[in-house]
């Protein structure tokens, strides 16, 4: 099994360029189901996630070409309307197909995502928000069998602002007729960035970073050409690392905006942040401090895709600082980890109290994406050598991380085992 192997202790000092979404490029992708034509993407990370998607894009009956980070998709033909359930399990956010093929092919059938490391994840929100737009979904054998019988555009209130269930609405209702509302739609940059790629297909959408979305049913069409909005969460990966292990780091080609309570956390711990245009530069503290209580809410609160690198740094200061996950219910694994590495933390079910106090290298095991990447971020600052195992989690999500940080004088290398 690959890992990669960290030597800590090295201050962090020079530019990395951020790269584009994952969270925006998936559902992109499988919006490009829609237009029955050409969609060029710019800045699409390479990632396994990604290639996931392209995977089931093909098994659909599209043509998919990649050219660095330009992706080409002809949909032209589209002759299936199942995800098989290997690539279902290889990434569970690939249920963001169901809206797409539904609109598409007017049926679907997916395996269930089920269960996922962090927490139950249920697509309850998706289907109820589905069965309103008039699609009937059964179970049947593990697979979920959808049919778009009276499509049909309306108000639907979601009870919780899920992203990929606010993502698999907005894509299922460009087909239906007359307009839907929904209400209480999440707010992430991601799916302002899918309802700009969906207005220039042709589809009628507003409301992007908005909790109220409106889509007019349209059959989409036209030749797209977009590009991919920045990560935000490797973004605020990179600073959580500059921050562990002092230095000064600029992150380049980001969006500053979207990192706004990541900044003010890490500003409270003692580091120093200028933003200019689309870069960001860190300048860490000898010593990082304590901050206000981190609680993880949808955006534009603070993402708790982030809480993971956040916590791995705040473990290596010389403040206490408190967690409060409020979205996934088990998104504390990582601090099991840590705590290998010599980290005080205090969990207690969706609170984790950190003491930060100096880390030592240790073998540490990646129990998924953000909670490897928060492992990564702990033995770059901690004394002596790590091995991180499990790094297929973080491969989902991370571009050439061991390139970018050596780039900075960190000492990591990936060793394929
Ligand atoms: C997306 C992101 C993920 C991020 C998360 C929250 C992608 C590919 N993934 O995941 O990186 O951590 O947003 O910002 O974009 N829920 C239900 N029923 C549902 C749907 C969700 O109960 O039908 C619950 C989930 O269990 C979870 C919460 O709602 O507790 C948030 O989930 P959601 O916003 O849907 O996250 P994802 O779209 O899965």
């Amino acid at each position: 099994m690959s890992y990669y192997l960290v030597r800590g202790g090295q201050a962090l000092r020079g530019e990395v360029p951020i790269s584009g979404a994952k969270n925006s490029v998936l559902p992109i992708l499988a919006a490009t189901l829609l237009n029955g034509g050409r969609s060029l993407l710019h800045n699409c990370p390479d990632l396994r996630d990604v290639r996931s998607a392209i995977q089931i894009l093909q098994h659909l009956g599209c043509k998919v070409s990649r050219e660095g980070d330009t992706i080409l998709v002809d949909s032209s033909v589209v002759d299936r309307w199942d995800v098989p359930h290997e690539l279902m399990r290889e990434m569970r956010s690939s249920v963001i197909f169901l809206g797409p093929i539904l609109a598409r092919c007017g049926r679907a059938r997916l395996s269930l995502p089920g269960g996922c490391e962090i927490g139950q994840r249920p697509i309850d929100l998706h289907l109820s928000s589905l069965r309103k737009l008039g699609v009937s979904i059964r179970e049947q054998g593990g697979d979920i069998l959808c049919e778009a019988r009276d499509l049909r555009g309306g108000d639907i209130i979601l009870s919780f602002p899920s992203v990929g269930a606010t993502e698999n609405t907005i894509l299922t209702a460009t087909a239906c007729p007359g307009v839907t509302r929904l209400i209480n739609a999440a707010r992430e940059p991601e799916i302002a960035d899918l309802q700009a790629f969906l207005r220039k297909t042709g589809v009628l959408v507003q409301g992007g970073g908005e909790s109220v979305i409106t889509v007019s049913g349209e059959s989409p069409r036209n030749d797209v050409e977009h590009t991919i909005l920045p990560d935000r969460i490797e973004t605020a990966t990179y600073l959580c690392a500059a921050a562990a292990c002092g230095g000064e780091v600029t992150v380049t080609g980001a969006e500053p905006e979207h990192v706004g309570t990541v900044l003010q956390c890490l500003t409270e711990a003692g580091c120093r942040v200028r933003c200019a245009g689309r870069t960001i530069t860190l300048q860490a503290p000898r010593a990082l401090g304590g901050m206000s209580p981190v609680r993880t809410m949808p955006y534009p609160g603070f993402p708790t895709d982030a809480q993971a690198p956040l916590m791995a740094a705040a473990c290596t200061g010389q403040g206490t600082s408190l967690f409060i996950e409020t979205i996934f219910e088990n998104r504390f694994r990582h601090a099991a980890e840590l705590a290998r590495m010599g980290a005080d933390i205090r969990v207690n079910g969706r609170t984790a109290l950190v003491t930060g106090r100096p880390l030592h290298g240790a073998r540490v095991r990646s129990t998924d994406l953000r909670g490897g990447a928060a492992l990564v971020v702990a033995g770059l600052a901690a004394e002596g050598e790590s091995i991180v195992e499990g790094i297929t989690h973080i491969d989902r999500g991370y571009e050439r991380l061991a390139e970018k940080l050596t780039a900075l004088g960190a000492d990591i290398r990936r060793v394929e085992a």
